[in-house]
């Protein structure tokens, strides 16, 4: 779909969507629009009693009387004083799930708050389009024999502005930003025959060169993981004929002595759950198992595509957990990056495991400000928290406090749980150090959680638990059904307001 800015002109074709504000207000727009068509909006809001412009209600009228156009949709606004950034970017995805639907193939948007909006017109319409670009993401590539029926329809969107130069430059880092989560978007949905760790870690290596200046990435075989003694992660791997790999992103967008801001993924690209496998019922799911791996690269994309004044590194430990005759075994013993020797009474339990040898790599290699991973972790955290937050434990209050505003400003909500020693105490283990699981059902995140933490040093960190939020059945406004991105926008929000200096 294409995207483009201009004044307002009265389209000669296909459609034009109106904003209408709460008690059928109309705004100037549809205003002109009710003249032009002797009345036609006026009598249709009139006579649809349950449309009264609520925030996201959509209300068509199909071959306007007087207009060479397909459609006049007016879209609900809501309250003046309760319009803001998300709620306009919500109706831009709303607004084209509904053009498409209707095999619409050109649009106006011509949603103009007036004077005085809480939201300027340059961003407005900015935020119009970003919405629309997020949700108008598809995952097709498989897909051979789509009816015309299915697919998009809607080819061509011109957002009407006051100043469309304005408009197109607040547009552009947003632009960066949907380009961000489509990447990423496409990693977490392909399929694990396609995705594995040297697939991943090429497409990932792929992103450095002219078009992102700033972005350096490396990619560390198995070899050398076995030699920084990565033995936690290689305990994974093990039973897979796909070796694993991790993939180091740096990107530089401040002074050279200012210490980065880390971001580490889990990539599992399958989870089988190894020997101690997971019934066949849904394991298709976890091909999504590298969604927090899928976030860092996507989010690195980004912090360099607009040219972030940060310095941030991305770490990614990439590996398959299969069940064979080279696999782990419950009860092995592993000897991770840090010495500390694990006992893995479930190999199931194997993302911790992962992120064990990148996190204590990633403080090692680069003494970050701080740490924030981000892994599929537990199917606990859906149960505490459902489909609406992602769980959150930190060890630095001032870094929870900041996530979970970050979150709020992008509508990626997350929840901060507790971590504790007497929770800690039950992953000792009797036979080494640590063991990956507790042994019975309790606070299976946060005992996720405690098992991470006991590979942090001093250093701020926060964990942020994305099994139930990396993957969505149901559309919403930005979000297609599918894989989400969940955590791009948040942390490079979360950098934006914290970490970027001048
Ligand atoms: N990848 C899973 C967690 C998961 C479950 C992600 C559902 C997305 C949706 C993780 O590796 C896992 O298997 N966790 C186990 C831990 C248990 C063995 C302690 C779980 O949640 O059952
Ligand atoms: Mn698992
Ligand atoms: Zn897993």
């Amino acid at each position: 779909m294409d995207i483009r800015f201009a004044e307002f002109s009265q389209p000669q074709s296909g459609a034009i969507v109106v904003g209408v504000w709460e008690d059928r207000v109309l705004t100037a727009p549809a205003r002109r629009l009710d003249e032009a068509t002797q009345g036609a909006i006026s009598r249709a809001a009139a006579a649809a009693p349950r449309f009264h412009g609520k925030k996201n209600q959509l209300l068509p009228i199909v071959g306007p009387p007087g207009l060479p156009l397909s459609r006049i949709v007016l879209a609900g606004l809501g309250k003046p004083e309760a319009v803001d950034a998300r709620l306009i970017e919500d109706l831009g995805g709303a607004i084209v799930a509904h053009l498409n639907s209707a095999g619409e193939s050109e649009a106006t948007l011509a949603i103009d708050l007036g004077e005085g909006a809480p939201v300027k017109p340059a961003e407005s319409a900015a935020r119009l389009a970003y919405g629309a670009a997020l949700r108008s993401y598809r995952f097709d590539k498989y897909r051979t024999k789509q009816k015309p029926e299915q697919k998009p329809s809607l080819m061509a969107l011109t957002v009407a502005a006051v100043s469309p130069g304005e408009a197109k430059q607040a547009y552009k880092p947003l632009a960066a930003a949907a380009a961000a989560v489509a990447f990423t978007r496409d990693l977490v949905s392909e399929p694990a025959n396609e995705l594995y760790p040297e697939s991943m870690a090429e497409r990932a290596a792929a992103l450095a060169g002219p078009d992102l200046p700033g972005l350096a990435v490396e990619v560390l075989d198995e070899k050398r993981l076995e030699q920084l003694g990565m033995g936690a992660l290689l305990g994974v791997a093990q039973g897979s004929a796909r070796p694993p790999r991790v993939v180091v992103m740096q990107y530089r967008g401040a002074a050279a002595d200012i210490p980065p801001v880390a971001f580490i993924g889990k990539g599992v690209t399958f989870d089988a759950g190894g020997i101690s496998i997971k019934p066949g019922s849904g394991m298709w799911d976890m091909k999504w198992d590298m969604a927090g791996a899928g976030v860092v690269v996507g989010l690195m994309r980004l912090l360099t595509a607009r040219q972030a004044r940060v310095n941030a590194v991305g770490l990614v430990g990439l590996v398959e957990n299969m069940p064979s005759g080279t696999a782990q075994r419950p009860g092995d013993i592993v000897r991770s990056m840090s010495g500390q020797t694990i006992e893995v009474l479930n190999t199931d339990a194997e993302g911790r495991l992962v992120l064990a040898d990148v996190l204590w790599y990633c403080q090692e290699r680069f003494k970050p400000k701080l740490m924030v991973d981000l892994a599929t972790l537990t199917g606990a955290v859906i149960v505490a928290l459902g489909h609406e937050n992602a769980g959150l434990f930190a060890n630095n209050d001032e870094l929870a406090e900041r996530l979970v505003a970050a979150g709020k400003a992008v509508g990626e909500h997350v929840w901060r749980l507790p971590l504790a020693e007497s929770y800690d105490r039950a992953i000792n283990s009797d036979a080494a150090d640590v063991k990956n699981i507790a042994g019975d059902r309790a606070a299976g995140s946060i005992i996720g959680a405690q098992f991470v933490q006991r590979f942090v040093n001093n250093v701020p960190w926060a964990h942020l638990d994305i099994a139930g939020v990396a993957w969505s059945k149901k559309d919403t406004p930005t979000v297609p059904k599918g894989a989400t991105a969940f955590g791009v926008r948040l942390l490079d929000r979360f950098v934006a307001d914290y970490y970027e200096s001048e």
